[in-house]
C-alpha cells in the first residue's frame, strides 16, 4: 500500500549489557496519511523521540513492522529511498547545519541525489522560498536566529521533495517570534504542498493547529483524533497534559450554556467565530 506510513505492532526494547530492558514503544499499531498534519504529544519518556526516530528507519523496532509508502525500514535496500520520502528535523538547529553559507547547507542536501545541476539550482530556490530564507541566501547559518536556522533546517530536507516531515521538538530552543514563524512556514508547506507534518511538541498551542494530535503515554497510543476531541477526553488529563487556553475557554463557555463552535481549539479559529 502507498501514501502512508504504517506502524504495525511495533514494541521497542533498548537494551544494555548489565541493566534490564526499557520499554520504549509497546506494540503501538498506527496509519499516517499523506498529506496529514499530526501533533505528537506526551510526557517525557512517553516514546515519543522513539516513534519519531523510527518513521524513516533510524531507530528499528525490536519486533513489529514500519511501512513507508509500503517499503519496510527494516529493508537496507530501501534505506535511501526511506531518508528522501520522510525527512527529519531535531531539537537543536546548531546540530544539523553543516555548511558556511545558507544556500550552500540546502544544495548540499541534493547532491547526493544525482540531480542535474540546473535542477538542483531550482529545488534550492524553491526551498528557500517556500521556506521564508530567499533574502538570507547569501548569509552564514552562525548569524541567522534560532527560528531561521530551523527553516534552514526544514529548507535543506525539503530540496529532497520529501512526502512526510517530521520534526522533534523543533521549537523548544526558539523564541516567540521564531516558533511562530516555523508553525506558519509548516502549515502553509502542509496546506500549499500537501506535505505531511509529524510534528512533536510539549506546547499545547502548537499542535492545536493540527488536524490530528496524537497522544503517547508509557509507550502506548494513548489517544489520536482530532484536537478539539483530544484536549476534552478524561485521558488527556489523565496522560498528565493541559489542554491549551482557547481549548480550556471553549470548554468554560460550552459548560456556562454558551453557543460556540465545540471544534475551537486556537486564538485564530477564536478570532475568526467572534468576529463572523
Ligand atoms: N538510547 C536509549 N537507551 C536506553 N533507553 C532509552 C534510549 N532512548 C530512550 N530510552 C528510554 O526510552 C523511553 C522513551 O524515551 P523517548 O523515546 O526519548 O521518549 P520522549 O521523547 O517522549 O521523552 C524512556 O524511558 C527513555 O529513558
Ligand atoms: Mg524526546
Amino acid at each position: 500500500m502507498d501514501g502512508r506510513i504504517e506502524l504495525i505492532d511495533v514494541t521497542k526494547e533498548y537494551k544494555h549489557a548489565g541493566s534490564p530492558p526499557v520499554s520504549a514503544l509497546n506494540c503501538v499499531n498506527l496509519s499516517i496519511r499523506q498529506g496529514e498534519f499530526v501533533g505528537m504529544v506526551g510526557l517525557n519518556a512517553s516514546g515519543k523521540t522513539t516513534l519519531a526516530r523510527m518513521l524513516n528507519g533510524l531507530i528499528l523496532p525490536s519486533r513489529g513492522k514500519v511501512l513507508v509508502n509500503g517499503l519496510d525500514t527494516a529493508d537496507l535496500a530501501q534505506k535511501k529511498e526511506i531518508r528522501r520520502l520522510v525527512g527529519m528535523v531535531f531539537q537543536n538547529p546548531d546540530n544539523q547545519i553543516i555548511n558556511p553559507i545558507v544556500e550552500e547547507e540546502v544544495a548540499f542536501a541534493a547532491e547526493n541525489l544525482n540531480l542535474s545541476p540546473a535542477e538542483v539550482r531550482r529545488r534550492v530556490d524553491w526551498a528557500l522560498e517556500v521556506s521564508g530564507l530567499a533574502d538570507l541566501r547569501h548569509h552564514a547559518p552562525q548569524m541567522l536566529s534560532g527560528g531561521q536556522k530551523q527553516r534552514l533546517a526544514v529548507a535543506a530536507v525539503l530540496v529532497m521533495q520529501p512526502s512526510y516531515l517530521v520534526l522533534d521538538e523543533p521549537t523548544s530552543m526558539l523564541d516567540e517570534d521564531g516558533r511562530y514563524e516555523l508553525i506558519k512556514t509548516l502549515q502553509d508547506l502542509n496546506w500549499h504542498q500537501r506535505l505531511s507534518i509529524i510534528m512533536i511538541s510539549h506546547r499545547m498551542e502548537e499542535v492545536a493547529p493540527a488536524e490530528r494530535i496524537i497522544v503517547l503515554h508509557q509507550g502506548t497510543v494513548y489517544l489520536d483524533g482530532p484536537p478539539a476531541e483530544v484536549f476534552r477526553s478524561p485521558r488527556f488529563a489523565l496522560a498528565g497534559l493541559k489542554p491549551p487556553p482557547i481549548a480550556r475557554l471553549t470548554n468554560n463557555l460550552l459548560r456556562q450554556g454558551h453557543q460556540i463552535d465545540d471544534r475551537i481549539v486556537t486564538l485564530e479559529q477564536m478570532v475568526e467565530f467572534l468576529c463572523r
